[in-house]
C-alpha cells in the first residue's frame, strides 16, 4: 500500500496534505510513503523531517502519481479546477485519491475523475457523525480560518481589539460581531474575546446561543418563527427569502453598533445566505472592517468579492477564500490527522479494506469504477441511482444515461 503525497499547484496554497509527525501512523498500519520532493517546504516541513521519519521522496508529481496506490492532496481536481487538470492526467484506474474536491460546486471534476476510473474519496462529504469527527477537515480548517478571520481584521482596524486604561486616557474595547456560530463563527467568536474585544453573535440556529454564550460573548436573536432552522445532518437549511429579509434588516442595525463584522453563515450545498445588504454595510462607521468568509460561494455580504477588497465609504470589506492555508503549519497538521485517521479508518490487517456499510467509506467516496457512486452527487446530476451491490460500479444501463 503506497501512499504519496504531492505537493500543492493550487495558487497561494501553502499546506501539505500529510506532516511528517504522521508518517509513522501510517508506516506501523502496512503503508510505504512516498513525498513528492518539497511538499511540505511551504508549511514548514522540509523533506529531511519526512525521511527522517520513515518517509521515501520521489523526484515529481509523475513519480508520485505513478508510484502511489493512494494519493493524498489537500485540493484535488475539483478544489484546484486549473492547476489540477495536470493530476487528471496522472490518474490511474483504480487509484485511490483523497482529498478536498469541492464536490457539491464542481460536479464537472467529479464527474472527470470517475472517467478515470480512478476512486476518488472528497473528504468534505465526511458525515457529521461522533465518529467521524476526527476526520473533519471542513471542521479543522474552518478552526483555522475563524482564527485568521479575526486577525485580518485586526490589521486593518483602526483601534485597538481591548479596552486600555492609561496615563494616556481610556481606550474602549473594540466591538466585533460574529454571524454564524459553527465551527468558525465560534473559534472567531473565542479569539476576538481572547483578544479583548466586545462580542456579539448571531446564528439562525436558536441552540447556539448557549454555545455563544459559553465563550463571554453576547447573543442577540432575531424575534422570528424559523421553524427549525436545522435539517438532519446538523446544518443549517434554506429558510426562505421573507426570513432573510427581516434578518438583513436586523443585520443592518447591529452592523452599525460593530467595528468588525464577521460572517460565516454557510448552507452546505448552496449559495450562502446574503445577511448584509451594501445599505446594512454602510452603516458602519468609517474605518471598520468586515470579513466575509462565505465570499466564496457568493457571500454574506452584498458588496463582498471573493479574495478581493472592496472599500466602500471607508469601510473595508475582505472576502479571503482560503485562510487556513495562512496558516499553513498547523492547518497542515490537523489536515493529516484527520486524513490518517480517515485512511486507517480504512485499514484490517496492514491492508486497505474498504466496509461500503461504514457509513464514513460510502458517504465519502465520490466515484468509483468508472461511476459517480455518491448518491447525493448522483442525484444532483440526475443519475439513476445505483444497484444496491456494495460499492460495486453501476450497472451497463446507468453508464450510458451519464450526462455529457
Ligand atoms: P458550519 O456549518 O459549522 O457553520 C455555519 C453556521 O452558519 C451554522 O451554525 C449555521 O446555523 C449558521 N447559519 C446558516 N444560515 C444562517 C443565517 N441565515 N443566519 C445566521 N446563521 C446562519 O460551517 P463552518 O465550518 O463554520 O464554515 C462557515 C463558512 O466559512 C462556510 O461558508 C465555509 O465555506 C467558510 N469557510 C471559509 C474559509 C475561508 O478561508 N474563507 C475557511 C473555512 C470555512
Amino acid at each position: 500500500m503506497n501512499v504519496a503525497i504531492v505537493r500543492e499547484t493550487y495558487p497561494g496554497e501553502h499546506r501539505v496534505a500529510l506532516v511528517p509527525g504522521s508518517v509513522p501512523a501510517l508506516i506501523k498500519a502496512g503503508a510505504k510513503i512516498l513525498v513528492q520532493k518539497g511538499a511540505g517546504i511551504a508549511a514548514g516541513f522540509p523533506d529531511q523531517m519526512y525521511v527522517d521519519k520513515g518517509a521515501q521522496l520521489v523526484e515529481n508529481r509523475e513519480e508520485a502519481f505513478a508510484q502511489g496506490d493512494i494519493v493524498f492532496q489537500v485540493r484535488s481536481l475539483g478544489a484546484n479546477p486549473e492547476a489540477g487538470k495536470v493530476d487528471l492526467d496522472l490518474m490511474r484506474p483504480e487509484q485511490i485519491v483523497v482529498g478536498m474536491c469541492d464536490p457539491l460546486g464542481n460536479l464537472e471534476a467529479i464527474r472527470q475523475i470517475a472517467d478515470k476510473q480512478a476512486k476518488l474519496f472528497a473528504l468534505e462529504l465526511i458525515p457529521r457523525i461522533t465518529r467521524a469527527q476526527s476526520m473533519d477537515v471542513l471542521s479543522s480548517q474552518a478552526t483555522i480560518a475563524g482564527y485568521r478571520a479575526v486577525l485580518l481584521a485586526s490589521i486593518h482596524l483602526p483601534k485597538m481589539y481591548p479596552m486600555l486604561m492609561t496615563a494616556a486616557g481610556t481606550l474602549s474595547p473594540a466591538k466585533v460581531f460574529v454571524i454564524g456560530a459553527g465551527v468558525a463563527g465560534l473559534q472567531a467568536i473565542a479569539t476576538a474575546k481572547r483578544l479583548g474585544a466586545v462580542v456579539t453573535a448571531y446564528d439562525v440556529r436558536p441552540e447556539a446561543a448557549e454555545q455563544i454564550q459559553s465563550l463571554g460573548a453576547k447573543s442577540v436573536q432575531l424575534e422570528l418563527e424559523t421553524g427549525g432552522s436545522q435539517d438532519k445532518g446538523g446544518y443549517a437549511k434554506d429558510l426562505g427569502e421573507e426570513f432573510y429579509q427581516k434578518q438583513r434588516e436586523f443585520m443592518g442595525k447591529i452592523c452599525s453598533e460593530n467595528d468588525v463584522v464577521i460572517t460565516t453563515a454557510a448552507i452546505p450545498g448552496r449559495k450562502s445566505p446574503l445577511l448584509i445588504t451594501t445599505e446594512g454595510i454602510k452603516r458602519m462607521a468609517p474605518g471598520s472592517v468586515a470579513i466575509d468568509m462565505a465570499a466564496e460561494r457568493g457571500g454574506n455580504i452584498e458588496p463582498s468579492k471573493a479574495d478581493e477588497l472592496v472599500e466602500l465609504e471607508g469601510i473595508k470589506i475582505f472576502g479571503p477564500t482560503n485562510l487556513a492555508s495562512e496558516i499553513p503549519n498547523h492547518a497542515s497538521q490537523m489536515f493529516s490527522s484527520n486524513i490518517t485517521k480517515f485512511l486507517l479508518n480504512m485499514v484490517k490487517g496492514n491492508q486497505l479494506s474498504m466496509n461500503m456499510e461504514d457509513p464514513i467509506v460510502s458517504g465519502t467516496l465520490a466515484t468509483s469504477g468508472g461511476e459517480v457512486v455518491h448518491p447525493r452527487l448522483r442525484e444532483i446530476m440526475e443519475l439513476p441511482p445505483l444497484s444496491p451491490l456494495e460499492g460495486e460500479p453501476a450497472s451497463e444501463s446507468s453508464t450510458q444515461e451519464k450526462p455529457q
